[in-house]
């Protein structure tokens, strides 16, 4: 079993096609693409937490206002994070930049020396997302799961899984899970 990241550091580094930035969505999602309740995951999988640290490390992540309040307004360390809001607050602190769309936060992540963007959730962002994202690193979680937010469902004709790892259940990991790297067809 492999705990590291060597997913993404096995896929190509240009499936924009254009040698632009990648647009990568970063999801756990269950068998039944379900993917939060009440505003909060659903299931706690050190295995993926880990991976999706490791693979968004240093890069632009990008999410909704409901998502960036789930995780307390915390932003996450080590990356920039931008908001996703209708009512964008001023960028203060640095740490936090605020986008009023989907496209501004695109556009903002391109300023920074970055080869690959990461959409982080929730529900609406990713939705939005689907049609302009070049990848997609999926952690489906092999069990059924009553939710309030789902991922959009990945169309096998429009998209190529490119690779696949599997992690067993045990004692820290209540649910099995395969860690997957889907990309678009060209
Ligand atoms: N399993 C996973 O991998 C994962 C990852 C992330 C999140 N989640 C879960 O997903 C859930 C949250 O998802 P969600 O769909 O409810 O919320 P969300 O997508 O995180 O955020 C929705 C908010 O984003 C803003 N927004 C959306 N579209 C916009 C647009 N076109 N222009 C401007 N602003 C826009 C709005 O903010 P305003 O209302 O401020 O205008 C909207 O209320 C939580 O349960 C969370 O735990 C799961």
């Amino acid at each position: 079993m492999q705990e590291s990241n060597n997913l993404s550091g096995g896929v190509a580094n240009s499936p924009s096609g254009d040698g632009g930035v990648v647009v990568s969505l970063i999801v756990a999602a269950s068998s039944n693409n379900a993917i939060g309740r009440n505003n909060q995951l659903l299931w706690h999988l050190p295995i993926d937490l880990k991976f999706f640290k490791n693979t968004t490390w240093a890069m632009p992540v990008i999410m909704g206002r409901k998502t960036f309040e789930s995780v307390n307004n915390k932003p996450l360390l080590g990356r920039q994070n931008i908001i996703i809001s209708r009512n964008a607050q001023p960028s203060t602190d640095g740490k936090v930049w605020w986008a009023n769309s989907l496209e501004q936060a695109i556009e903002q992540s391109a300023t920074l020396d970055c080869n690959e963007i990461f959409i982080v959730g929730g529900a609406q962002i990713y939705e939005q997302s689907m049609s302009i994202a070049h990848r997609i690193y999926m952690t489906r979680v092999h069990a059924h799961f009553e939710a309030d937010t789902f991922f959009p469902e990945i169309k096998v004709g429009e998209w190529d899984m490119i690779k696949s790892n599997d992690f067993p259940v045990d004692e820290k990991h209540a649910y099995s899970f395969s860690i997957q790297v889907w990309e678009k067809k060209k």
